[in-house]
């Protein structure tokens, strides 16, 4: 069974059984600035799962996009993967342990067939903050898997929350036997052998686990569940792994065809790493050196790092991004109305990396030779950092290199100089920034605040990958350069000129606040998240329109600026627009 078709059974499936089908949130969270990339299915629906009324009802299901890179190392095996689908169903205070046990056993054994001998499942086996969960296992029981093959487990298996905090509850896993020989007597669903895959989580979610530690009982009782896609889709069509089903084997193949030197990793890295790209990207995503755009950077450099080991042509990128489209089009069309971007995107960030890529591996190489010459099995963290300020090279990347040729790289040393480095250039763009106000007058002061209303205005038109890339004020007006592929249309120019323009009419007062990073982090500001120390920072807040890191000053009522036109909109150097504004 094709993945899509899996995902049409299920979608209809839960339709049959009262579920409303809602859309994919976007990979990028909206409104939601403390989390980089939406990694489950219920992250969109934080509010409803507390008690908020969700518009289409009381039962859910959806297919949502997810990016998960905590174990982007990892990618490469026969297993992990960064983007993934999952499929979900959810009861918002409606049905709970039985039916929804009753609905998955159903689904598992009716829709996709997979025999009732092939299942496994886990139930949570108690603790201090919640008992453990017989009537799940009652249920079980009753829908058909026999008492031995109902496993019990603590939190570290059965108990699910995203984070730290939030809505979370015991859960019940179930497994698929692959009908691999066991690795010992006592291998079970817990045992990462190979033996037992996890195919489907069903969380009842009716705790909300506090800060400081302490559950609470939420308003109602939830289930919210998750089904991995490419996993399910691998085990029914018998493959060994992801990679060998219909949404990579293409392109898995290509790569194969295309490679002069071949490696199987390398092109799962590539073919894995291609896809996720592409997803972030139709979904506004754009590579920076911060957060969310500092992951693309790491993916698409990445992939262009392996396609280079595999010597295969980086020319071929063009091809490879108009297969995996086609490939992919039918589950996910916003690839397709997106492909010039996604093209121009990567082939841009491959273009900066190669440039840096050869003379990075030579700096490399002479690391190598000298540990080994000093008999060391570690690369030193001043190389790795020289890699990184010098030569674009994501630590991550050297630590691929290094570790291909057997060596450690030093993390703590790296991470040392990098923050050292970063206190460096915070002082330094302050000292500029200050610079730049110099003279400060009425005119440099309104030109100051007129740049936080047009950053956010930017972003509003353009995408939150609209960041600032620069600023320059004078009394006589605005440059701002920002992060954006291509040239602004007209009609772009005037919705950005009419936003500024009305907050400039609300007559927003601007506020200043001090708060550590992690607390502005947390407030939705915008600015540069590089330094995590905890320090202060000067917060701006104009009325309930823009929140920004700065050292200010800042005229205290929007109503102080005038009328904001737009002077001028041109390249200032690749992926980065300018604008010129002035205020009249
Ligand atoms: N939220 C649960 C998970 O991600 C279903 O596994």
């Amino acid at each position: 069974m094709k993945a899509i078709e899996i995902r049409n059974k299920y979608l209809n499936f839960f339709k049959k059984h009262g579920h409303h089908v809602i859309p994919s949130a976007p990979l990028i969270p909206e409104n939601d600035p403390s989390v980089l990339f939406t990694t489950a299915g219920m992250q969109p629906l934080v509010p409803y799962l507390l008690g908020e009324k969700h518009p289409e009802g009381t039962r859910l299901t959806d297919y949502q996009k997810c990016l998960r890179t905590n174990d982007i190392d990892e990618v490469g095996d026969n297993r992990h993967l960064t983007y993934f689908e999952m499929l979900g169903n959810w009861s918002l205070g409606d049905y709970f342990k039985e039916e929804s046990v009753a609905m998955s056993f159903e689904f598992l054994t009716k829709e996709l067939g997979i025999p009732v001998e092939k299942l496994s499942v886990t139930c949570f086996a108690g603790d201090k903050d919640a008992p453990r969960d017989e009537v799940t296992a009652e249920c079980w029981k009753k829908a058909g898997i026999p008492e031995e093959r109902i496993y019990f487990y603590g939190k570290d298996d059965n108990w699910w929350i995203a984070g730290e905090e939030g809505p979370c509850g015991p859960d019940t896993e179930m497994f698929y036997d692959t009908g691999k020989p066991a690795c010992s007597p006592d291998c079970q669903p817990s045992c990462d052998c190979g033996k037992y895959v996890e195919i489907w989580n069903n969380v009842f979610m009716e705790y909300y686990k506090h800060k400081d530690g302490k559950y609470e009982k939420l308003k109602q009782h939830n289930v919210d569940t998750g089904l991995g896609l490419e996993r399910m889709a691998m085990l029914l069509q018998g493959k060994q792994t992801p990679f060998d089903t219909e949404l990579f084997a293409p392109v898995m193949e290509k790569l194969q065809e295309l490679a002069k030197v071949d490696n199987i990793e390398s092109r799962r890295i590539v073919a894995e790493h291609l896809r996720a790209s592409m997803m972030v990207i139709a979904d506004g995503g754009r590579p920076s050196n911060i957060d969310r755009g500092y992951v693309l950077r790491k993916l698409i450099r990445r992939m262009a790092r392996h396609l280079n080991k595999m010597q295969i042509d980086l020319n071929e990128l063009g091809n490879l991004i108009e297969l995996d489209v086609s490939i992919l089009k039918e589950m996910y069309p916003e690839l397709e109305a997106n492909k010039e971007a996604i093209k121009q995107v990567i082939i841009e960030e491959k273009d900066k990396f190669m440039k840096t890529l050869v003379h990075g591996e030579k700096e490399f190489e002479k690391a190598i030779q000298k540990a080994k010459a000093e008999n060391k099995n570690k690369i030193d963290g001043q190389t790795i950092f020289k890699l990184y300020e010098t030569y674009g090279f994501p630590p991550e990347i050297t630590a691929d290199l290094a570790r291909e040729q057997g060596f450690e790289i030093d993390n703590s040393e790296f991470d040392k100089l990098f923050k050292e480095h970063q206190e460096k250039s915070r002082m330094g763009s302050e000292q500029k920034f200050k610079g730049g106000l110099a003279e400060q007058n009425e005119k440099t002061i309104a030109y100051h605040t007129a740049t936080h209303l047009l950053h956010k205005a930017l972003q509003i038109v353009l995408g939150e990958h609209a960041t600032q890339k620069g600023s320059n004020i004078t009394t006589e007006r605005l440059r701002f350069d920002f992060s954006h592929p291509e040239k602004m249309t007209k009609e772009q120019l005037q919705q950005v000129e009419d936003i500024v323009n009305e907050q400039i009419k609300r007559d927003l007062p601007v506020t200043c606040e001090e708060m550590t990073l992690e607390e502005a982090k947390k407030a939705g500001a915008m600015g540069l998240f590089e330094n995590k120390y905890g320090e202060k920072v000067k917060v701006y807040t104009i009325g309930d329109f823009s929140k920004e890191i700065c050292g200010g000053p800042h005229v205290t009522h929007t109503g102080e600026l005038g009328h904001f036109k737009i002077k001028k909109e041109e390249s200032s150097s690749a992926g980065v627009r300018r604008i010129k504004a002035v205020l009249e």
